[in-house]
């Protein structure tokens, strides 16, 4: 049997591939990868992640959908896992307006699998990436980890059930379940379909960047780098058997002064499209990273304005 320890669904995509290039740096044990290139943005994109990857003696990479049970028992058979960090899902709040089956089916059925597979093989650590949009848009600014959660799309009721599903498999069966609350996540390697790079390539290009709404709404950005720290934070903790722990900046910004800072660093004046409020949209997303604080010792570094530079040096 092969030697295994870490487990990363999703580990082709944004987030995962830094996970990746981390734990290969830091702990270059074994390292499996389970990843479909799902086709929500280019999997091409996804391909050129991981191409660093493939060559590491460590990394084995296993394309397949965490939908197919049967194929991640197999893998669940062949490698000695120890934790898992489950970060496979299909990401986007709009796109889950019209798609909703899809969402449920991968994010609710896919972390089903994940959860009852590494719970049959003796897995004790589990590293779930929630969402803030799980908050809704009545929740007080900064959101706190014990505020009332009002999903307003598909995607993010979908993030509240793998959440839920997390907390009763951590309670049934005695495994330590760190659910991670992301703030919209950006950097190098960001998906195309999100702001900063998706505005960055619209005014690059002299193209009309659409905002929904008067611009007026806020966003906690977190650059890349603090997530993959409390992640890694998280995959040390084990304090106590479940935690629910928001990662964010814990600032927030408006589109309409992102979008300047965006001007400011490519040095193009944007043309905007002003487009009506699209429904699921939040108004705001504030993280309070106190419990993060206390529980993970995470400290964001990067504020947005750094990270908007970084980001179009990278795009660049
Ligand atoms: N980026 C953010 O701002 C943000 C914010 C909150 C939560 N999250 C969550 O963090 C995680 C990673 O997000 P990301 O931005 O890196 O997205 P991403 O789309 O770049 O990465 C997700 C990866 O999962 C894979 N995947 C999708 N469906 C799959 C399936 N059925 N089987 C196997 N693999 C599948 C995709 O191919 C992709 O590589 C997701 O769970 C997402 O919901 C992200």
């Amino acid at each position: 049997m092969k030697k295994g320890r870490y487990l990363v669904t999703g580990g082709a995509g944004f987030i995962g591939s830094h996970l990746v290039d981390r734990l290969l740096l830091e702990d270059p044990a074994r390292l499996v990868v389970v990843d479909n290139f799902d086709d929500f943005y280019s999997p091409q994109i996804k391909r050129g992640n991981i191409a660093s990857h493939l060559s590491h003696p460590s990394y084995h990479l296993v394309e397949a959908d965490i939908r197919d049970y049967n194929k991640l028992k197999q893998l669940f058979s062949e490698e000695v896992i120890e934790t898992v960090i489950h970060l496979a899902a299909k990401a986007g709040v709009r796109p889950s307006v019209s798609d909703p089956r899809t969402y449920q089916e991968v994010n609710v059925g896919g972390t089903l699998n994940v959860l009852d597979l590494a719970q049959r093989n003796g897995i004790k650590k589990v590293v779930f990436g929630s969402s803030s949009s799980i908050y809704g848009p009545t929740a007080t600014p900064p959101f706190r980890e014990d505020a009332p959660l009002n999903p307003i799309s598909p995607y993010a009721a979908t993030k509240a059930a793998g959440e839920l599903l997390a907390h009763t498999y951590s309670h049934l069966y005695d495994m330590q379940i760190v659910c991670l609350r992301f703030f919209t996540v950006y950097g190098p390697r960001q998906r195309p379909d999100l702001a900063i790079h998706k505005f960055a390539r619209l005014i690059a290009s002299h193209s009309p960047v659409p905002v929904y709404g008067d611009g007026s709404s806020e966003r906690d950005f977190t650059y890349i780098d603090d997530i993959i720290q409390g992640i890694m934070a998280s995959i040390a903790y084990e304090a106590t058997p479940f935690e629910v722990i928001n990662l964010g900046e814990s600032r927030t910004i408006t589109v309409n002064r992102l979008i300047e800072q965006l001007e400011a660093a490519l040095g193009e004046k944007a043309i905007i499209d002003r487009q009506p409020s699209q429904p699921g949209d939040m108004p705001r997303t504030h993280a309070d990273i106190s419990k993060a604080r206390r529980l993970l010792g995470y400290k964001p570094t990067t504020a947005v304005e750094d990270g908007i530079k970084k980001f179009v040096d990278w795009m660049k």
